[in-house]
């Protein structure tokens, strides 16, 4: 059931010309933030940027009640089929779950299975880290995880995020079926001393096999049993061994494992290798507790439902489209292409969970980009642009490099900056005596003073978390994997399923023998049959 948004929608119109600044008083940067406390560092949770008062807080939060959406999370994590077009339960949690508490699905513990796997993952982290476990040359030095989208979104996320805790092989990762992909990431290595895993949880994603296939070829022209040299991480079994890994190397999980949910379990496995299992452990601790506070805490002081009611208040009551995701933190790079994955496969949909049309706008685009490097390229359209795009903020409290502290407080100030002038712009009035500063008057004083102006009044979110430690990073991927399920349960969606996938893939498999030559693009409309005709002859 989708939320009537009417009445958010109404609010929105009433108060669009409202200053956000004219909204606080001492109380509000308290009253609208949230912290959680942590024995990893606290959280903070800044929306006092937004304009969001206290009734349309009260709301949201009775939208909140309405969608049942304590019911729902219950739901979840209790294993109840909630991805109901798939007719599967929805348990990444259970990959976190480490203090073993039983996770039903079908009557039976998953626990258990969950439990042997990481332990597998493990020793044969520990094997490849300390040499146990060899190629042909000796010892790994590089491993390439070959995957795409949730097969190496949020490991490729991961592993840069972690880099201080890296300690064992380089990894790299291929996921584009573009032949420069593999071509330039296998061209440094030795295939003697590389190990290559296979991240798919179908086993037959086209980009995927292709790869793996090229691999396989390039390790077998000097490694005498390239097999040897494989791992795979995936659900499919039999296909992993008629591709001829053993399966002590492979390492599987269950379909309540979604692709854009899964680096907590098998898929995480290149992260492991790279910082260490204990280190894992840590970020799964994060992930874990997020989940414990989402579970328990009352929805007007829970983090990942605050994140996602202001996400509905500016998508669905504002009407704003995107989202702009902003982390000063360069080694979050790689966060805005892992959210939208999670965000737009799971809640980009215009069909309800009970499969009428949905009347409300899916959820928003979201894109982004590390500060300070975006405000050097897009922020210009941001500031001064006549669409709005409601930002979200994050930076931490401290950097992970201590000798190079004034390089942190410059990026905290930026961010800090933007968040401000975004609230508070600049006027004509102060543009004007900025340009009688520089000697100008009259008409020229005005047309250049004109460009000067920042509207201002364009709302923005800050998340400050302690330092980026795996723990912390647990926290935070867990923080927007419920929010994005709450948006969905507010928008009346399946936020688990991905349909919308399906028929380009399965348009390029027709396309391949056409595009080759080896059938006719009859069958084709015009501008199809045009383009394989162009790229077929270059003219
Ligand atoms: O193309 C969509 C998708 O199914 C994603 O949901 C998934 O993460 C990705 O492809 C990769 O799938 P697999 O792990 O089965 O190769």
């Amino acid at each position: 059931m989708t939320v009537d948004f009417s009445s958010l929608q109404a609010k929105a119109e009433a108060v669009k010309s409202r200053d956000i600044k004219s909204l606080f008083d001492d109380a509000r940067a308290t009253d609208f933030s949230q912290k959680l406390e942590s024995d990893g560092g606290d959280l903070l949770f800044d929306y006092s940027k937004t304009n969001i008062d206290t009734e349309t807080f009260e709301l949201l939060l009775s939208m909140a009640e309405d969608a049942n959406l304590k019911g729902r999370i219950n739901a979840m994590f209790t294993g109840e089929k909630i991805n109901e077009t798939e007719g599967r339960a929805v348990l990444h949690t259970a990959l976190r779950n480490l203090d073993a508490s039983p996770v039903m699905v079908d009557g039976a513990d998953v626990m258990p299975d969950v439990l042997d796997t990481l332990a597998r993952m493990e020793a044969f982290a520990n094997d490849v880290r300390s040499g146990a476990y060899q190629g042909q040359g000796g010892k790994i030095t590089d491993v390439v995880n070959i995957g795409i989208g949730g097969s190496d979104l949020g490991p490729v996320m991961g592993t840069i995020a972690l880099s201080p805790y890296h300690d064992g092989p380089r990894v790299h990762y291929v996921s584009n079926v573009d032949g420069a992909h593999i071509a330039d990431t296998l061209a440094l290595l030795d295939p003697t001393t590389t190990l290559v895993i296979v991240a798919s949880k179908t086993f037959t994603t086209i980009e995927t096999m292709t790869n793996a296939e090229t691999a396989r070829e390039w390790m077998g022209a000097v490694v005498t049993d390239p097999g040897a040299q494989f791992a795979a991480l995936s659900s499919a079994e039999d296909k992993t061994a008629a591709f001829g890994i053993d399966a002590s190397r492979v390492f599987g999980f269950e379909d309540w494992v979604g692709g854009r949910y899964s680096m907590w379990g098998p898929i995480g496995l290149p992260v492991m290798l790279a910082i260490g299992p204990e280190n894992f452990r840590a970020f799964l601790a994060g992930g874990q507790a997020m989940d414990q506070h989402f579970r328990t805490a009352d929805f007007g002081a829970n983090l990942p439902v605050l994140l996602a009611l202001v996400g509905i208040w500016h998508n669905q009551g504002c009407g704003y489209a995107t989202r702009a995701v902003l982390p000063y933190e360069q080694r979050l790079l790689r966060l805005p292409a892992y959210l939208q994955q999670l965000e737009m496969e799971s809640n980009g949909k215009s069909v309800a969970m009970d499969g009428t049309a949905l009347e409300v706008n899916s959820g928003p685009v979201v894109w982004g980009e590390p500060g300070t490097n975006g405000q050097h390229a897009f922020y210009q359209l941001i500031h001064q642009g006549t669409r709005v795009i409601p930002c979200e903020f994050m930076v931490g409290v401290e950097g992970q490099e201590a000798h190079l502290a004034h390089h942190h407080r410059l990026l905290v100030s930026n961010c800090l900056a933007q968040s401000e002038a975004l609230m508070l712009g600049r006027s004509f009035e102060t543009a004007m005596e900025l340009m009688a500063a520089k000697g100008l008057s009259g008409d020229e004083q005005i047309r250049q003073a004109n460009h000067r102006v920042f509207s201002g009044n364009r709302p923005s979110t800050t998340l400050v978390y302690p330092k980026l430690t795996p723990f912390v990073l647990g926290q935070i991927i867990a923080l927007y994997e419920h929010r994005v399920f709450v948006e969905g349960v507010l928008l009346g969606l399946n936020s688990f399923d991905q349909w919308g996938v399906e028929l380009g893939k399965e348009l390029a498999v027709a396309l391949e023998p056409i595009v080759a030559g080896e059938e006719p693009a009859d069958g084709k409309d015009g501008s199809t049959r045009a383009l394989v005709r162009f790229l077929q002859t270059g003219s």
